[in-house]
């Protein structure tokens, strides 16, 4: 069977880390969608490791980890987390194993996403410039190249094709920066992932799966930033969903078991695009400092403001989610007063639901309030010794969002999550 974890907001849930504890209890994590767009960070021992593409299994010596078909993979950042891990004595030949049918983002992408957002001036996506919009547009405009394609003798000639037809593209956007040396450091990279474990994918899970091994996919970004069902035009260009894990792996719906969402016990978002719930205050700057909310691939200050209960129902419903992660709860320690928004209020209308476009209108948030704990539990062990406010806090989002919180996490360790009765 199938366990998903993903992201229920606008990503940086703290997914790493979860899906870096419960791999111990799983034979196979798979990455489904996304790229190096993601920055996922877990603690080994007491150091820090942010992986982009590597699935966070990766540091469990038991654990086979796949980059399935969905992801967009670029073997420049590719080969710099495999040197990364390295350091920690993991060897990526023996537990890491990429689909060939996972699309390549080429040098050309990361410039075409770079001269995309420079267009749009002001209403641009604040996209992370790792060229995740262009390669996954070459794989629907049927374009793209593909990692076995790497293994054919005609790589180079599919290369150049597409190459020119991307520079057609960055000449219309006047785009003319020298990208030679991309280029170079690209094929030096290729020949590296050349080396990996290339294997059809599909197969490689579901003979798995016929095995009866445990295998968990590993959602990237979040649920509110899923090409269709999230804040479009402001989000990535993959089903961050569980939908996508079908898609993204070829394994067929009903392998889906558990779906785990994780949520921040606040909420924040790094790039443009609607926050109705954002803190322009010195609250949302005092949980940019607690939260130490700076992002993990482009260093970028995150945007940070309240719970959204309607955005968090909405992502329960659409991925099926079976359990809830809070994250980051200890980030909410030092406050007397907490806030949930319930609903939206929309030219004097109450919403308790996502509307159509949210990007044009002038979402105004309802909130309850709720009393905080105001203690440290940065070194609880156990449910019990958490302060009643916190129960009362747990309490009150599984009965808002209709899904239960199975565990919280008071701190970015890997023994601080505490599992809930
Ligand atoms: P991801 O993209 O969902 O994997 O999340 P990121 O790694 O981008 O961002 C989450 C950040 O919060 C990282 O710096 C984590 O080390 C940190 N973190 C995760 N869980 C907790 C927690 O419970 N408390 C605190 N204070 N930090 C956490
Ligand atoms: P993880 O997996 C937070 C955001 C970008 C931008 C939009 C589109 O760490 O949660 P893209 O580069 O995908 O074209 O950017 O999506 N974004 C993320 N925000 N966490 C992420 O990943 C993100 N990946 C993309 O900031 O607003
Ligand atoms: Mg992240």
């Amino acid at each position: 069977m199938v366990d998903v974890i993903l992201g229920l907001q606008w990503g940086d849930e703290g997914k790493g880390k979860i899906v870096d504890y419960f791999a111990p209890q799983y034979d196979v994590i798979a990455r489904f969608q996304g790229g190096p767009n993601a920055g996922h960070t877990l603690y080994v021992g007491d150091r820090k490791v942010v992986l982009h593409q590597i699935p966070s299994g990766v540091f469990h010596e038991k654990t086979v980890n796949l980059i399935g078909s969905g992801v967009v993979l670029d073997p420049v950042t590719l080969r710099r987390e495999c040197a990364k891990v390295a350091e920690f004595g993991i060897d990526v030949r023996k537990n890491l194993f990429i689909s060939e049918r996972t699309h390549l983002i080429l040098p050309t992408h990361r410039a075409l996403d770079k001269a995309s957002e420079q267009s749009k001036g002001n209403d641009k996506i604040g996209s992370t410039l790792k060229g995740i919009g262009p390669a996954y547009m070459d794989k629907t405009g049927r374009n793209g190249l593909r990692v076995g394609d790497l293994l054919d003798k005609s790589f180079t000639t599919q290369y150049i094709k597409l190459r020119l037809k991307h520079q057609k593209m960055l000449d219309s956007f006047n785009f003319n920066e020298d990208i030679s040396e991309w280029e170079e450091e690209f094929f030096d990279a290729v020949e590296f992932l050349k080396q990996l474990n290339i294997v059809p994918g599909e197969y490689f899970i579901n003979e798995r799966i016929r095995k009866g091994q445990r295998i968990l996919a590993e959602g990237a970004q979040g649920s509110m930033l899923d090409v269709d069902f999230g804040t479009f035009p402001f989000v990535t260009s993959s089903n961050t969903i569980s939908a996508g894990v079908c898609t993204g792996l070829g394994v067929a719906p009903q392998t889906i078991r558990d779906v785990i969402g994780v949520t921040k016990a606040y909420c924040t978002r790094v790039g443009g695009g609607p926050f109705p719930t954002e803190l322009l205050d010195e609250t949302g700057e005092e949980l940019r400092k607690l939260g130490n909310e700076f992002g993990a691939t482009t260093g970028r200050p995150r945007r940070c403001g309240w719970i959204d209960l309607v955005a968090l129902r909405f992502a329960c419903m659409v991925n099926g989610v079976t359990q809830l992660v809070m994250t980051k709860t200890d980030v909410l320690d030092p406050f007397t007063d907490i806030y949930a928004c319930e609903k939206y209020s929309v030219g004097g209308k109450d919403l308790d639901y996502i509307p159509f476009q949210m990007t044009r209108m002038d979402i105004q948030p309802i909130y309850t309030k709720i009393k905080g704990w105001n203690s440290s539990i940065e070194n609880s062990k156990d449910f019990t010794s958490l302060p009643g406010a916190l129960h009362s806090y747990i309490q009150y989002i599984d009965g808002a969002v209709g899904a239960k919180i199975k565990y919280i996490s008071n701190g970015p360790g890997r023994d601080q999550i505490i599992s809930v009765p």
